[in-house]
């Protein structure tokens, strides 16, 4: 299953009762916040806000906020079916024989089937705004009470290398000043800040599109930590099991998809100032101090006739975007699993908003080896951020934070346990001395072993004996206990 649009899933989601259409009329300066949030956090549905006081056009949150929704969303019943697919993809055997080759065909196939597909025009060209940009025709919130101004929020930015002329898809969020200008928040270390750092040293104007909308796993893609040379939109077309169509903006060389609810066309001149950005109520459930960030100059909308705006907030956990994190999670496992096929499980918990807090569990075999999967961690894509990994055997259910806790307390022994580094982190993370840079730390709970120095009896683990547990087995129901 996958949606050629947002509206498509929107209409799934009416279908099967999991969204509420709001006629009530709101404003979209923190009123919609506070409505969604009280939703987010108790489980509830997508909302579809129909009357808002500042904009004729409709605005879609929470489409991707339950364990549910996020698996339809990919097209699947539940994520698992994408994790097997994921994982039959990349444990592709070596044909041995002529046989195994004509085997994999279908395979091949498959893949080839994912690749972005162009065609000519689209429903995002249904209406092609040129002189008369007015970005604040659409419903942009401004999210909390101390944010610096309106933010569009659930943005899929698309930007090229200016040598290598890869695409890159990035969500980042994106302050408006007026009509036809913003402020674009990609961080230090994300690829749509390394592309312009290219355009940068070119002097060259650095072409952005800002898309809006569009089948929902492409909006997931887009904060998908792919590798910078990996297009999102490829992994789009693995995600929904069909290409996605791109059609050529009007105003910029770029590709964007063609069932895009709204485009936002515009460059950014690397030659301009840096602009201050925010403050911006984050995911962290702070917010996010104020920073110099480069502007973006609108120079074409285009849209469909009745488009949906897409947004969503960020906050204290939970929100919408645990549920985005979550499956980022599961998915990405088996890759990680592929450097490191040690990992049994890994837990980035939702209050730990993924770049704070990762826990591990691993199948240890050797000394250090839980040192050795630390700074594998730190080493791997976005992972780099985590700012305190925990590290544990394979028989610990790490998915369950009361069992963290009380293993974590009784193996450890600190000062030996603990190790310290310094490097890159997130730019959100606001408790460091410097920005974007600091100290991290891994947590080595494992069990020691001899060649660790650590030669000391080890006690067992208390557990009551089998025939015990049969005889009580057998009589509890006689004891009136249940
Ligand atoms: C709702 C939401 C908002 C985000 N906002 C930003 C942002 O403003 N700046 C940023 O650099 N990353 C932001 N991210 C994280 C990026 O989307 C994520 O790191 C992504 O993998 C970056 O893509 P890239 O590696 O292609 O740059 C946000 C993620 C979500 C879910």
């Amino acid at each position: 299953m996958n949606f050629d649009s947002i509206g498509d899933f929107i209409s799934l989601l009416k279908q099967k009762n999991e969204l509420r259409e709001i006629a009530e009329p709101v404003s979209c300066e923190l009123e919609i916040t506070e409505i969604a949030d009280r939703v987010m956090k108790s489980g509830g549905p997508a909302l579809l806000f129909k009357n808002i006081r500042e904009s004729k056009i409709p605005l879609a949150i929470n489409l991707f906020g339950s364990e549910r929704r996020m698996a339809w969303a990919l097209g699947v019943e539940t994520l698992d079916e994408k994790i097997r697919e994921l994982e039959s993809l990349i444990q592709i055997p070596e044909p041995k024989s002529l046989v195994d080759k004509m085997k994999m065909l279908p395979l091949l196939m498959k893949i080839g089937n994912f690749l972005p597909k162009h065609v000519p025009g689209g429903p995002v060209k249904e209406v092609i705004q040129k002189n008369d940009v007015n970005i604040l025709e659409f419903p942009i919130m401004k999210c909390w009470p101390k944010d610096g101004g309106r933010y569009i929020t659930f943005a899929q930015v698309v930007t090229e290398d200016p040598v290598k002329k890869k695409r890159n898809v990035g969500m980042y969020r994106i302050q408006v000043i007026d009509g036809k200008t913003c402020i674009m928040h990609w961080q230090t270390q994300k690829v749509g800040r390394a592309h312009f750092g290219g355009y940068r040293e070119r002097k060259e104007k650095m072409p952005v599109a800002i898309v809006l909308g569009g089948d929902p796993a492409l909006i997931f893609s887009a904060i998908a930590p792919m590798p910078p040379d990996v297009d999102e939109y490829l992994f789009a077309g693995f995600l929904r099991d069909a290409p996605v169509e791109l059609t050529r903006a009007e105003t910029i060389p770029i590709d964007v998809p063609a069932n895009a609810e709204i485009v936002i066309e515009g460059h950014i001149d690397p030659n301009e100032p840096l602009v201050t950005e925010g403050p911006f109520g984050d995911h962290t459930g702070y917010y996010s101090l104020e920073d110099k960030y480069p502007i973006f100059h609108a120079t074409a909308v285009t849209r469909r006739r009745s488009p949906v705006y897409p947004s969503t907030i960020v906050g204290k956990p939970p929100m919408e975007d645990g549920w985005m994190g979550k499956a980022i999670e599961r998915l990405f496992l088996p890759l990680v699993r592929l450097t490191l096929p040690e990992i049994v499980d890994m837990n980035l918990p939702v209050e730990g908003v993924f770049h704070n807090v990762a826990i591990v569990s691993i199948r240890k075999r050797y000394p250090g080896h839980a040192q050795k999967i630390m700074h594998a961690i730190w080493g791997l894509g976005q992972l780099m951020f985590t700012k305190i990994i925990i590290v544990f055997d394979e028989d610990v259910n790490i998915q369950d934070p009361a069992e963290v806790v009380w293993r974590l307390g009784n193996l450890i022994d600190p000062k030996r346990d603990m190790t310290f580094v310094n490097g890159p982190l997130d730019s959100l993370n606001f408790a460091s001395d410097l920005p974007d840079v600091g100290s991290k730390v891994g947590v080595d709970a494992t069990r020691k072993m001899p060649e660790e120095g650590f030669t000391r009896p080890w006690p067992d683990e208390i557990e009551m004996s089998a025939d015990v547990k049969k005889r009580i087995d057998s009589i509890w129901s006689k004891l009136g206990l249940t």
